[in-house]
């Protein structure tokens, strides 16, 4: 499909954007462009555009706006010391985006179609790349329901928009560690429900519990399993692994209530490339306390696209609080986020191809 390239009237000053991604921190700053692509039951997707990226003008009956029809993703570009811009994986968010529609009664967006709209913002914004140390430019394709009417049922009109923002680190900088909230009173995602889905709603869910976790002075919130409370699912936007001393490593498994991280999919390869052996299994907040606190547990890693690879140094359960290791890095968190970023970034050999040169 043809985009047609709108020209933008009024392009943000060259000088106002380098101040914009000096220190951009993280989802604050945007570039001045936007891909839009529309689909109709009767037409499927159509008008394909980048343009200006402006607000949108929405009738108040569209479907999203109260059946919260929406699904989206997030992946990051990279410039490469070669001057070249890459992205990481896009077919993989590509093909989440289409699980997630299935998941939401939405339509599917052509894989090559979601990757070119990515490619066409990425080129255009090139000069929104920060300038900040370990920065990127992180996109965010998005799909919802613009049709306008109020039964409950799928819409027959839809919206594909892909924005870029010039992010730095997720988490504030000098923080060594994050420390973690166990959510007692709130649960991420049920069986049955939309949990393996990248759909707003359950983000929505865990802003309360998120506010929790900053309120009693954590970083993020840890969610367990809404039918035992019992086994560790993930963060408020993230993964988790926990490493192990006798060099095995877990991560919990999908069973349809965890995100399938693109980043978790990823650090799976890269364990196994190390020889390591990484069980998909689940496990309990009682274990990790246990072996956090007889030494068993040497590390846990927090990953997502956003966060990359973090470490978790402490954690505040219902039996109260303990730490992981010494409570900063570990080396194997270290180690991995290299690696990926490294990869990444084009700075070492890409053996499983998954970066994509534009
Ligand atoms: C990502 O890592 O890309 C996400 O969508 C998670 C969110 C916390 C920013």
């Amino acid at each position: 499909m043809e985009f047609a390239q709108i020209t933008h009237p009024a392009p943000v000053p060259g000088e106002t954007r380098a101040q914009a991604i000096a220190d951009p921190g993280f989802g604050n700053v945007f570039t001045d462009h936007m891909v839009t692509i529309d689909y109709h039951a009767d037409r499927g997707w159509h008008d394909a555009r980048i343009g200006p990226r402006e607000p949108l003008v929405l009738d108040p009956a569209c479907a999203v706006l109260h059946y919260a029809q929406e699904i989206f993703e997030g992946l990051k570009a990279y410039r490469h010391p070669d001057g070249s811009f890459a992205l990481f994986r896009p077919h993989v968010n590509a093909a989440r985006m289409n699980a997630s529609a299935d998941r939401l009664a939405m339509p599917h967006i052509p894989e090559d179609l979601f990757v070119e709209a990515c490619r066409q913002i990425v080129l255009k914004d090139r000069d929104w790349f920060p300038t900040v140390d370990g920065g990127s430019l992180y996109l965010r394709p998005f799909m919802f329901a613009s049709e306008a009417f109020l039964g409950v049922r799928p819409a027959r009109e839809y919206k594909f928009l892909v924005i870029a923002s010039p992010v730095g680190n997720y988490f504030k900088s000098g923080v060594p560690a994050v420390s973690i909230w166990v959510s007692r009173d709130f649960v991420r995602a049920a069986p049955g429900g939309t949990g393996a889905a990248k759909t707003g709603g359950n983000y929505a869910a865990s802003l309360v519990p998120q506010a929790e976790a900053i309120a009693k002075g954590h970083d993020q919130v840890v969610f367990l399993d809404a039918v035992e409370r019992k086994w560790i699912e993930e963060l408020g936007g993230m993964n988790l692994f926990f490493a192990f001393a006798d060099g095995t490593v877990v991560t919990p498994p999908l069973t349809g209530t965890i995100l399938p991280g693109v980043t978790r999919n990823s650090l799976i390869q890269l364990l196994r490339d190390e020889g390591l052996t990484i069980r998909e299994e689940r496990y309990s907040i009682d274990q990790w306390r246990r072996d956090a606190e007889s030494g068993h547990l040497l590390e846990t890693m927090a990953c997502g696209t956003a966060a990359v690879v973090t470490p978790v140094g402490k954690v505040e359960g219902p039996e109260g609080s303990f730490t992981i290791g010494s409570g900063g890095p570990g080396q194997l968190t270290g180690k991995l986020r290299e690696r990926l970023v490294a990869i990444q970034r084009g700075q070492a050999p890409d053996p499983h191809g998954w970066v994509m040169k534009l």
